[in-house]
């Protein structure tokens, strides 16, 4: 099954977005990369701590716990209380993940067989349809409504019944599109109704503006029946490159992603736990200076693109702008001609599925400076084709 499943996924499309980029860097092109969401900013003091206590502790150099140290639940299950006002059971219904991304892999691949339905907003985060083709299960596409709320009702019956899986992504990457809890509420009705497991992606629960606050899908009463949230330190605390999250709400599926995983690896390492239960533990001090530095930027690049003439609005939250490809181009003849042209790196909308043709990705990794700077050469090559 899976080298078939294999063969049948096509090309990562970041992987192809790097070595073009990489071929312009080697032939000594300096670029403005504001391709992929890798948060450029550094990783808090009080986490780096953890991590070089940790390195330094002979206690804790043996194989990790299987399920995640006490000490990182304990620290997830207070950051879930005083953040959202939800209590989960730290040993039943939080399980610690090296990642999200392979973390909700491996959700897909401990929860269907082969020929199952995954129900996926028809923009998405790569992983969600890659990982369930790598099962051997179908992706359905749901299409998104004008304001972001998937379309449920225009899923073909069929499809209905042979679905195990719904996810969903709220703030969306790359749609920017957010959520209120009665929407949570409607999305677990349905995943009841429905007897699916809900997987709420909530990979920028801090990284929202204007007073908008990120809501929890198990802020709904009963949600843990159904639902599991994916939580992840990449994006709200910088750090990316430690690879720790969790996954906490319906124990019977945390159980069988522990079993699932249990198979193949040995636990998340210790220093990523300690690193992220040093960053939950502290997230009210850390969060607002990130979360203020992304706002200036986003005002800067918003304003600079609508100097530009852009038909463009503030996010209420994410780290991205999700723009229309002008006229004239394609998706990779757009990325292609920032890059050859003025070296700004974008993400081709193509990359996050069919849906996604004819928008490109910004991402918000650079100074405020340098984003103003990408925003005018944009508009010069968006220009350029219009008068041609
Ligand atoms: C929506 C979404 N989910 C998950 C991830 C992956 O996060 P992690 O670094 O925890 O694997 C990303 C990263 O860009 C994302 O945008």
């Amino acid at each position: 099954m899976s080298l078939n499943s294999l063969a049948a996924i096509p090309p990562y499309v970041f992987y192809e977005l790097d070595a073009r980029r990489n071929r312009q860097r080697a032939a000594g092109k300096s670029l403005i990369d504001v391709g992929i969401g890798s948060p450029d900013g550094p990783i808090p003091d009080v986490v780096i701590d953890a991590m070089q206590r940790t390195a330094a502790d002979r206690a804790l150099s043996g194989y990790p716990y299987f399920r995640a140290h006490p000490a990182y639940t304990a620290a997830v299950a207070a950051y879930l209380d005083t953040r959202f006002g939800v209590t989960v059971d730290p040993v039943a219904e939080v399980l610690a993940l090296a990642g999200s991304k392979e973390g909700i892999a491996e959700l897909i691949l401990s929860h269907t067989n082969p020929g199952d339905v995954v129900l996926v907003p028809e923009v998405y985060y790569p992983v969600y349809a890659r990982a369930t083709l790598l099962a051997g299960a179908v992706p359905v596409f749901v299409p998104l409504l004008a304001d972001g709320r998937l379309d449920l009702d225009a899923v073909a019956p069929a499809d209905v019944v042979r679905a195990r899986v719904l996810i969903v992504n709220y703030p969306g990457n790359p749609t920017t599109s957010t959520i209120t809890l009665d929407d949570f509420a409607s999305l677990v009705s349905y995943a009841e109704q429905h007897q699916l497991l809900l997987i709420s992606d909530l990979a920028y629960s801090e990284l929202s503006f204007d007073g908008y606050r990120v809501p929890s899908v198990l802020q709904v009463p009963g949600a843990s029946r159904v639902a599991v949230e994916m939580h992840t330190c990449s994006k709200s605390f910088n750090m990316a490159g430690v690879r720790i999250a969790f996954v906490a709400g319906k124990r019977e599926a945390i159980a069988q992603l522990d079993a699932y995983r249990s198979n193949i690896g040995y636990g998340v390492s210790t220093m990523a736990q300690m690193a992220g239960a040093a960053a939950f533990t502290h997230h009210e001090s850390i969060v607002p200076p990130i979360v203020a530095e992304y706002r200036a930027r986003r005002d800067a690049l918003v304003s600079a693109m609508q100097a530009g003439g852009w038909d463009v609005h503030a996010p209420k939250a994410t780290m991205y702008l999700w723009l229309p490809v002008p006229a004239g181009y394609d998706d990779w003849g757009w990325v292609d001609a920032l890059l050859d042209g003025p070296g700004v790196v974008v993400t081709p909308g193509i990359a996050f599925g069919e849906a996604g043709r004819g928008r490109f990705r910004v991402s918000l990794v650079q100074p405020a400076r340098v984003l103003t700077k990408a925003a005018a050469a944009i508009t010069v090559i968006a220009a350029a084709m219009a008068s041609s």
